[in-house]
C-alpha cells in the first residue's frame, strides 16, 4: 500500500511539502503542476516548483518528489519531460485533471479527457522521451461531464505508457462537490494492469475504510484531508498495519505551524507569507479548535512582526 500526498497548485508547495513529509506516513509527493504551452521551459521555472530537485528530488523527511507537466501538445511535453529528468526528477507525472477554465480553454487538464486518442499520443511520447528507469505516471479525473469514458481514458494511459494512475473520482463538472465516485475506481482498476490510486474526499481513517471498501484500491492519494488533519496518512498507515496511533495533539501541531511561519517569511515576499499561513491555518480549523481561535486572531493581520508574535508568544519578535 502506499500513500501519495497529492499536488495542489497554490497550495501544496516546497514548504507545505516539507513539513507535511516530516509528520510521517507519505510514500510520495508531487510538484504543483508546471504548465507547458509552446516550448522548452528554462531550468528556472523547474526550481521555482520543484526546489526539492536540487537534493536528489526528495523532502527533508527524504520523501520522493515526483515532477507533473500539464499541456496537450505531446513533443512539447515530451522535450521538457526529458529535461525534466536531466534535472533530476525522478518520475515524470502527467496532469489530465485540472478544473481551471484558463487551463481548459487552452487545452489542458480535464478537457482532454474528451481526448482518448490525444491522451495516449501524449504519454507515448512522453515515455519515448525520458530515460527507460523513469517511470511516467498520469493523475486523471473520471471525465470531463461523465464518467462513462473513465475506463477508455484510463486504458489510452496506460497502453501510452503510464507505470501508474492516480483517478479523482469526480468529472470536472462534478468540481470539488461531495460524494467522491469511488465505485467508478474499481472500473477503473478493472481495465488496466497498472496500479491505480484512488483519490477524493478521503478526510479521516473512517473515509478510507469505506473507501477502500468501494473503490477495492490499496494505493491512495490524499490531498484536503491530509492538509487539514496532517498525521492522516500516519493513522491510515498505522490503522492498515491493524495498529492505532494517538491523533496528533495541537502542542504537537504548533512547532509545524511554526516553522511553516519561518520557511514563508524566508522564502516569500511579506505581503505574500501572511496570506500562505492563513490558508493553512483556516484548513487546520476543520480538525483543530485551537487553529480556530489562532485564526481568528491572524486573519486580518497582514503584518509580519506581528504574526510572530501571535504564532510565538513566549519568544521576542525577530
Ligand atoms: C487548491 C488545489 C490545487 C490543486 N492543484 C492540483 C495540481 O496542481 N495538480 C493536480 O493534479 N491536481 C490538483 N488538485 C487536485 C488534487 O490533487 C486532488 O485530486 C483533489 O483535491 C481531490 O483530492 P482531495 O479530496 O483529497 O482533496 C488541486 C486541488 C486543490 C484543492
Amino acid at each position: 500500500m502506499q500513500i501519495a500526498l497529492a499536488p495542489m497548485e497554490g497550495l501544496v508547495d516546497e514548504i507545505l511539502r516539507d513539513v507535511l513529509t516530516r509528520v510521517g506516513g507519505i510514500d510520495w509527493c508531487v510538484t504543483e503542476f508546471i504548465r507547458v504551452c509552446d516550448r522548452l521551459l528554462p531550468e528556472t521555472a523547474y526550481h521555482k516548483l520543484a526546489p526539492e530537485l536540487a537534493e536528489g528530488a526528495l523532502t527533508r523527511a527524504g520523501t520522493p518528489m515526483r515532477v507533473q507537466l500539464l499541456g496537450s501538445d505531446p513533443v512539447c511535453l515530451a522535450d521538457n519531460a526529458a529535461f525534466a529528468c536531466s534535472l533530476g526528477a525522478p518520475v515524470i507525472d502527467l496532469n489530465f485533471g485540472c478544473p481551471a477554465k484558463t487551463v481548459n480553454k487552452s487545452r489542458g487538464g480535464a478537457v482532454l479527457l474528451k481526448e482518448p486518442e490525444l491522451l495516449h499520443a501524449i504519454v507515448r511520447e512522453v515515455r519515448r522521451a525520458v530515460p527507460a528507469a523513469i517511470p511516467v505516471t498520469a493523475k486523471m479525473r473520471l471525465g470531463f461531464d461523465s464518467p462513462d469514458a473513465a475506463p477508455e481514458c484510463a486504458q489510452a494511459l496506460a497502453e501510452g505508457g503510464a507505470a501508474q494512475l492516480v483517478v479523482h473520482a469526480r468529472t470536472k463538472v462534478d468540481g470539488y462537490k461531495p460524494p467522491a465516485h469511488w465505485e467508478w475506481v474499481a472500473r477503473v482498476q478493472d481495465v488496466v494492469a497498472v496500479p491505480v490510486f484512488a483519490n477524493g474526499e478521503i478526510w479521516s481513517v473512517d473515509d478510507w475504510r469505506r473507501c477502500r471498501e468501494i473503490s477495492g484500491a490499496e494505493n491512495i492519494m490524499l490531498g484536503r484531508g491530509l492538509v487539514s488533519r496532517p498525521d492522516l496518512a500516519r493513522q491510515i498507515a498505522a490503522a492498515r498495519a491493524g495498529d492505532e496511533v494517538l491523533p496528533m495533539r495541537w502542542d504537537e501541531l504548533l512547532p509545524l505551524l511554526q516553522d511553516f511561519w519561518r520557511q514563508a517569511r524566508r522564502k516569500l515576499a511579506p505581503r505574500y507569507a501572511p496570506g500562505r499561513l492563513k490558508q493553512w491555518l483556516a484548513m487546520l480549523t476543520r480538525s483543530y479548535p485551537e487553529a480556530v481561535a489562532l485564526f481568528a486572531e491572524i486573519r486580518r493581520e497582514n503584518d509580519c512582526a506581528r504574526i510572530d508574535a501571535l504564532l510565538n508568544p513566549l519568544q521576542p519578535a525577530s
